[in-house]
Parts: structure tokens; sequence; C-alpha cells
């Protein structure tokens, strides 16, 4: 037990989900920020929220409205240990931004935590805890910010009650250019306006794409990545909640990305493509947006299949 720390600090990136076909089930890591939570041990059972920091202010503080202190909490109550958590956030994810901070908070948090437990949890465990909390923010159990969040790179999650993580492999070639204009989208009333049924057609080619997004990842072939990169059934349904955004990503495919979408619920938008386009294709979102008087914060990355990490 002596060799348990009583306080541990994790970093957890953040994540574009879905990456346009893969509604809900795929996402990809974004190293280049996310959130921190260090957690001490504390007497007193249960969890406990001291202090929220950093680029986002005004979220709840009691454990059970807040995603970090849910996913605790879920993690407090399954394990039963015979003392408490107390947590701080430094939130480094902007609110509402489809960046996947609501996730990042609980990965970090539930990782943070485990390094305290003499018996730590699986990273399945984990990911488990976290989903509870990724349901306080969005109102469902949707795994594609907390699964690559926590595992790092592309990952595809099938289930919810057993989920089961695949890390794809990504080619080397692809760089991420990730484009957040300055305005809040609520996941849950992006959510909201989504229609329940799905015509035939629509579901074909969404079937189509994924598979053929997952196989070109797989075998190397940009150009299967290309053709099938293109969300039917979500993304125009979406699309009029983000000003500009199919002249976006018009002005995106035209400046040589593979493809371009919404990066969660939005507002961001992510593409990929080679390195040799990465600083075009991210002018031309950042122009388009500013046509319609958004400012911008943009990153250019690799995607690397390193998750949540203690620091
Ligand atoms: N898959 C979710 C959505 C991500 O698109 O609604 C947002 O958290």
């Amino acid at each position: 037990m002596s060799s348990v720390p009583a306080v541990a600090t994790a970093f957890a990136p953040a994540s574009v989900g879905n990456v346009a076909i893969g509604f809900d089930i795929l996402g990809f890591s974004v190293n280049a920020l996310g959130d921190r939570a260090t957690v001490r041990r504390t007497a007193e059972r249960g969890v406990r929220i001291k202090a929220i920091n950093g680029v986002v202010a005004d979220l709840p503080l009691a454990a059970e409205k807040n995603t970090a202190g849910r996913a605790l909490l879920a993690m407090s109550e399954m394990l039963n240990p015979d003392f408490g958590f107390e947590l701080t956030l430094e939130k480094g994810i902007p609110l509402s931004s489809g960046l996947g901070g609501s996730a990042a908070s609980a990965v970090a948090a539930v990782v943070a935590a485990n390094a305290l437990l003499a018996k730590p949890c699986s990273q399945l465990e984990l990911l488990k805890f976290a989903m509870q909390g990724e349901a306080v923010a969005s109102g469902s159990m949707h795994v594609d910010n907390i699964a690559p969040s926590l595992y790092g790179g592309l990952v595809l999650t099938v289930g919810i009650d057993h989920p089961r993580v695949k890390q794809i492999p990504v080619p080397p070639a692809v760089r991420a250019v990730v484009v957040h204009p300055h305005m809040f989208l609520s996941t849950r009333a992006a959510r909201a306006i989504l229609k329940s049924s799905v015509e035939m057609k629509d579901f074909v080619w969404q079937t189509a794409n994924l598979a053929g997004f997952i196989s070109g990842c797989y075998t190397n072939d940009l150009d299967m990545i290309r053709e099938s990169f293109e969300d039917v059934v979500i993304e125009p349904q979406r699309a009029a909640l983000i000003p500009g955004f199919s002249e976006a990503r018009r002005a995106a495919v035209s400046a040589g990305a593979l493809g371009c979408s919404i990066s969660g619920a939005g507002p961001t938008m992510f593409a990929w493509c080679l390195e040799s386009h990465a600083l075009a294709v991210r002018e031309a979102l950042v122009i388009e947006f500013a046509h319609h008087g958004l400012e911008t914060d943009h990153w250019i990355t690799t995607i690397e299949p390193q998750g949540a990490r203690l620091v």
C-alpha cells in the first residue's frame, strides 16, 4: 500500500468523434490539447470536486452533475474503496466545441484515480466508468470521444454494455487539420435534431463508406479513404448548425483534403490530408469561418496511438 500514491495527475487528449461516417462509434485523439485531472485521496469516502480551472468556467461542482465527478462516482460505487477522491480539473478543451471536452475530463479523472488504487482497473473498466460521465454531458452513452481519449489514435468501439475497442492504424502520411470556430454548439441540441430513421439508400452508402474508410486505413489506401470519407446521414442534418459549413468543406476539399466533416456534434471541423496540403487546408477552413465572422483556433497534427496518461 505504501507504494500507492496519495495524489496523481493525468492528461487526457481532446478527440474528434465522430469521424464523419462512424457516428457514435469512431473517433481519433488530438494530442495537441486536452484536460488535466488531479485526484487526491481523502479520508472521507465519496467524491468531491475541489476546483475547476482553465479555459472553461462555470461547470457544476456537484459531483453527480459533472462529467468527471460522475465518472469517479461510478468508479467509487463499483469498487467501494475505503477512502474518497478529491478532484481538481484543469480544462484545456473549450466548452461545447465538438472536441470531446466532457469525455477528456471524465477520462483524465478515472486515469488519475486509478493510480491511487492498490489494485488498478483495466482500461476497459476505466472506459465504462468514463462512459457514465459522458452520459451526464450529452444525455446519451456514446463512446466515440471516450475511447480515443483513453486509448489514443483512431479508435472503433463496438457495443455499449460490453464495449469492444479496436485501435485502427492510420496511414502514416495522414495529417489531421482541426479548426475550432469561436461559438458554442450544445451536443444535446445537435443530437436532438437528428431523425430517428434512415432511408435505405443512405443506410447502404453509409455502411459502404464506413467499411471503405476502415479498410482504407488498414491497407494504407488513401484513394479508398478519400472515396469513402462522406457522411450521408448525420452531417447533412447538422450542416445548418455551423455557419458556412458547406463552403468550408468544399474549400478544404479543393485545397487537397482527403475528406472534411464535423468534429463530433460541432462546431469544430476537421479534415484529413497529406502533410503537403495541410497548411492550405487549414487556411481554407479558417478563411471560410472568417467570412462568417468567426475567429478560430486551429491545429495540424499526426494521429498517434497515445491516449490518456499520468503526468
Ligand atoms: N458522437 C457524438 C455526436 C459526439 O456526434 O453526437 C458528440 O459528443
